[in-house]
């Protein structure tokens, strides 16, 4: 299919483009990027007053297939990441099975080739997630994995990690850390502090992340691997993965718009949609995280997207299990929260979501760019667009949403992602 996307303003930092251009696709390629460009050569897309990014890319997601596809699977996950302006996703391993073997791998990347979207698939660190023995990563790269990580269950026998990091460094995978010391959490169910006191509640320390985030950056800097930290919650992460960059040690970063943007104070009504791990924390974590992705410590926004049924999260705050969707809101909270109050600018909301995370994997050209010659994996937004989260439009097939009801400002309004126009909303 051929499409004409007129005078939309093209953002692409990679390339150094800001401007009003023409984009023609044809046969899927991006094959010219100009003014006026007059091809009536296939479908014309009217992107006036619109602005197209390269493809959005989510370092972190929870598909849930196999084993839990009734809150989520390949197809509807992957659906509600192209309504949400998304390209591609890393998916963790926490399925049943885990990702830990070949054939897991197989399946996830055969599903996702039925819709136009990439997925990158994470597999285990640990077999079975168990935090014992090494999984086999040299045959799980071989497989299709682009990164390793055990995700909600932090590695917490250091030699063992320093292992894994030594595998992943030779193999050139990405580890992505989930830093949590599960024994400093103590079962907590929120942030440990005034609310959690004032409600009951058992918390959960921000000393449990930056403990475990320290010494991941050790490890990384002793074996030479690209740590990756996901979801940073507190202060004390942002300070040590400063400290580690200043030292040029390989640590790369990522927040979650819930973690930029709400705090625990949200936790008060017992709505167990604002559960998850890391849990969200306090108005100075929320700030050093703003300020953390403002000047690069953080370097990417990833949703850590987490369908659970109603049924599941209709349960007593304490009982729930934790997490949030976030691929239809991700972009709409970015826009409304650090685009539009003046914490980044469109090309750094771009690098976070998309130039970075590509980085970050070592994807080919054509993603987090637009460059003639290459696939289409491009999105038109509207940052104007103001919009209210309802449970019933999440495409997801769960709503475990924590901005239901808000009103946002900004939404992906056409997704072309592997050459093939997803979704139009205009
Ligand atoms: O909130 C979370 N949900 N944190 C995790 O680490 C796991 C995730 C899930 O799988 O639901
Ligand atoms: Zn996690």
């Amino acid at each position: 299919m051929n499409w004409l996307i007129k005078k939309a303003h093209v953002v692409d930092p990679k390339n150094k483009v800001d401007a009003t251009l023409d984009v023609a696709i044809k046969n899927g390629i991006i094959r010219e990027l100009r003014k006026d460009i007059e091809t009536p050569n296939g479908e014309t897309i009217d992107g006036n007053g619109l602005y197209l990014f390269p493809g959005l890319i989510d370092l972190h997601v929870h598909f849930r297939e196999p084993g839990f596809e009734q809150k989520e699977s390949i197809l509807s996950g992957s659906r509600a990441a192209l309504k949400g302006g998304f390209v591609a996703a890393v998916t963790m391993p926490n399925t049943q099975p885990p990702c830990d073997h070949q054939s897991v791998i197989d399946n996830i990347i055969r599903k996702a080739n039925e819709v136009p979207f990439y997925l990158f698939p994470a597999a285990t660190l640990t077999k079975g997630r168990e935090g014992k023995e090494l999984s086999e990563m040299a045959d799980l790269k071989k497989a299709g994995a682009w990164a390793v990580t055990d995700d909600g269950t932090w590695v917490s026998d250091a030699l063992l990690m320093r292992r894994a990091m030594e595998y992943a460094s030779m193999l050139d995978l990405l580890v992505i850390s989930h830093a949590e010391d599960h024994r400093l959490a103590g079962g907590g169910v929120m942030n440990e502090g005034v609310m959690s006191t004032r409600l009951g509640l058992k918390g959960i320390p921000a000393a449990s992340e930056v403990v475990a985030v320290s010494r991941d950056v050790i490890l990384a800097e002793l074996t030479g691997a690209r740590l990756h930290v996901t979801h940073v919650s507190a202060k004390g992460t942002v300070e040590q993965i400063r400290l580690a960059k200043q030292k040029k040690i390989s640590v790369t970063a990522d927040a979650t718009p819930h973690h930029f943007s709400l705090t625990d104070e949200l936790c008060a009504a017992y709505d167990t949609n604002f559960k998850m791990m890391p849990p969200l924390r306090t108005e100075e974590d929320r700030l050093a995280i703003c300020e953390g992705i403002k000047d690069g410590t953080i370097d990417a926004i990833a949703t850590d997207h987490a369908p659970h049924t109603a049924e599941e999260k209709m349960a007593e705050f304490q009982d729930a299990p934790p997490g949030v969707i976030g691929l239809e809101t991700a972009l709409g909270v970015t826009l409304t929260e650090l685009y539009h109050k003046g914490v980044l600018s469109l090309s750094q909301v771009v690098n976070k979501l998309s130039r970075e995370p590509a980085k970050i994997l070592k994807l080919p050209s054509g993603f987090g760019e637009i460059r003639v010659g290459t696939e289409a994996n491009l999105v038109l937004v509207d940052v104007h667009e103001e919009w209210t989260v309802k449970k019933e439009d999440f495409v997801s097939k769960s709503n475990n949403s924590c901005f239901i009801g808000k009103t946002l400002k900004g939404k992906a309004v056409a997704t072309i992602s592997r050459g093939t126009l997803w979704q139009k909303q205009f």
